[in-house]
């Protein structure tokens, strides 16, 4: 009971017919185009970031296909060398008087094969495939050869290897003069 001398509550109004509806369907669409309007946004971000990109591509730098790799005399008959591996993915070989660049993708499934100096052999660390020092193969999966890439002597007197133009061997490809040098 209301103290003496206080003034009644005033009585809520009503609600009018209808509006509990409204509310209803107000928060609905105040959802829905909440939702779109941030689907809209990130959209747009999504746009404006491939924009962005395709403004400034990602810049690839990839070695050169052709490289010097020295004079003729400085390989020595039965040597693999690898100081051309890392970057250029190439073993030049010299076996009696010929010098060849070997690519290091293996013929299976492109993994880089190790030189094994001690067994005087290529050997794919993925599958076991085996490459003699020429590049043919001989066990594992590897189905043909190591392929060979042109190899010449510059007009400075330096090997020129370049890796634009392979030879394989089970084309018959490895009897083309520039697939190795003969001193
Ligand atoms: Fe070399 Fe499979 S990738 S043996």
């Amino acid at each position: 009971m209301p103290p003496l001398g206080s003034k009644p509550a005033p009585a809520k109004p009503a609600a009018k017919p209808g509006s509990d509806r409204r509310g209803f369907f107000y928060t609905i669409f105040a959802t829905w185009f909440g939702a779109a309007w941030a689907a809209f946004t990130v959209s747009m971000a999504a746009m404006t970031l491939g924009t962005v990109r395709f403004l400034f591509p990602n810049v690839v730098a990839e070695p050169p296909s052709t490289f010097k790799a020295g004079t003729p005399e400085q390989y020595e008959p039965g040597v693999v060398v690898e100081r051309y591996k890392q970057e250029y993915g190439v073993w030049i070989v010299r076996i009696d008087n010929q010098i060849f660049a070997l690519s290091t993708v293996c013929t299976h499934l492109g993994c880089t094969p190790n030189w094994l100096e001690n067994e005087q052999k290529f050997k794919c660390p993925c599958h076991g495939s085996g490459f003699y020092k020429d590049g043919v193969n001989f066990e594992g999966p590897a189905p043909r050869p190591l392929e060979r890439y042109k190899i010449s002597i510059g007009d400075d007197g330096q090997i020129v290897v370049d890796k634009s133009r392979k030879f394989q061997k089970e084309l018959g490809q490895w009897n083309d003069p520039d697939a190795s040098i003969t001193l």
